[in-house]
């Protein structure tokens, strides 16, 4: 192996989500697909950055670390429910007057709401009563909410207390329909608002500045020699389809909002042009973002990518991302310092059949 490859079994419950889940802030919203605070601030130690960047910032986990620690962050993303969670969880509040929204909005009372306009697909998620609500909620969000900060907020604690209060089950990669008893949607939505009330006392307000753009991590919207260092983790070949496993926020938060799905989205109809084709393509994007991260990174700077590889059955070939986002990068002009494996999955035909282990890892590297 070309590369230094260190394992490290113990740091396999950090490159999740898991951590977050009870932590103040970052569990305002649950991104299956992210990884913890813990990383981050291992990584933050070891870089000790004034400034980071996280092109494929999803629901903030590295710019919200960052602000924990006063360290000024960005992060890019291109999908709207990712843009709206990374950017609740890091605005600057007033706190008070924020806090004084929260307890507006538990003693609102939902009024009866039509939802036979509404599209069948939502239809099928929800009990008619608890869809109307949501709906009034959200109108009287919008409506009456100026503030874009306390709005979003607001709006991140309706997304998620509409999910609770839903049939949606999320299998992998899909939604299904789950028949099942659910909460009346004041209870979930005031559930939420408690939780989003009692972390803001905690909240990193102010610490440091953080920002949050729409923007593609292939052509980044930043100068070059901007940032201290790079903390990432971009989509996994094949793993989610984000466009469709977060379709029931982008219908009732995001109407009219153009999809845009980008070619890291793997999936989607490129994969009717063939396998190989679709991960040419994937190894492409990686390649145009590793590019990107080099060019907007100051010399000495470092960079961290976490990605996990895949088995693609119709080439009957295990993908080897980190290795491959190694090679790219050394191509690009960084120095690979290590790969760090954090997990071995195994990868199955059919969940049951092995058929060869993929590796998860935080590939490192430095721009001399
Ligand atoms: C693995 S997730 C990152 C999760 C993040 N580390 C966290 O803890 O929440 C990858 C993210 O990349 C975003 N993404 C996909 N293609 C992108 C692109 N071309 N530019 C920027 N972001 C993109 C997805 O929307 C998704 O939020």
């Amino acid at each position: 192996m070309k590369y230094r490859m260190v394992e490290r079994p113990d740091l396999a419950p950090l490159v999740t989500f898991v951590p977050n889940k009870n932590l103040p802030v970052h569990r305002w919203f649950y991104y299956k697909e992210g990884f913890s605070r813990d990383l981050v601030q291992m990584l933050l130690d070891s870089f000790s950055p004034s400034s980071v960047l996280d092109p494929f910032v999803g629901s903030g986990t590295t710019v919200l670390t960052a602000k924990e620690n006063g360290i000024a962050g960005t992060g890019a993303d291109v999908h709207p429910v990712a843009l709206l969670a990374a950017r609740v969880k890091t605005y600057d509040y007033d706190i008070p007057e924020t806090m004084r929204w929260i307890e507006w909005a538990m003693k609102l009372k939902p009024e009866p709401y039509s939802v036979d306009s509404v599209k069948k697909f939502l239809r099928q998620f929800f009990l008619p009563k608890n869809l109307g609500k949501i709906l009034w909620y959200r109108d009287k969000i919008w409506n009456e909410v100026e503030d874009r900060k306390v709005r979003d907020l607001l709006t991140l604690a309706l997304m998620n207390a509409s999910l609770r209060s839903s049939f949606a089950f999320k299998d992998g990669a899909i939604v299904k329909v789950r028949r099942r008893p659910v909460p009346p949607i004041e209870n979930s939505f005031r559930r939420e608002l408690k939780k989003f009330y009692v972390d803001l006392d905690v909240h990193p307000s102010g610490k440091a500045p953080s920002l949050i753009v729409e923007a593609d991590a292939r052509n980044l919207p930043f100068e070059d020699e901007s940032f201290d260092a790079v903390i990432t983790s971009p989509p996994y070949l094949n793993k989610i389809e984000y466009a469709r496993v977060y379709s029931i926020e982008e219908e009732l938060f995001f109407p009219g909002k153009r999809k845009s799905p980008v070619r890291s989205f793997v999936g989607l109809k490129l994969l009717d042009r063939g396998y190989l084709h679709t991960l040419d393509l994937y190894v492409e994007d990686l390649r145009n973002s590793i590019e990107e991260m080099y060019r907007v990174l100051r010399r000495g700077g470092n960079v961290a990518i976490v990605i996990a590889g895949s088995y693609i059955k119709e080439l009957n070939l295990i993908f080897e991302a980190d290795v491959e986002v190694a090679r790219m990068a050394e191509e690009v002009g960084f120095k690979v310092k290590k790969i760090v494996v954090a997990r071995k999955l195994w990868a199955t035909v059919k969940r049951t059949r092995k058929v060869g282990q993929v590796r998860e890892s935080i590939v490192l590297l430095k721009k001399e």
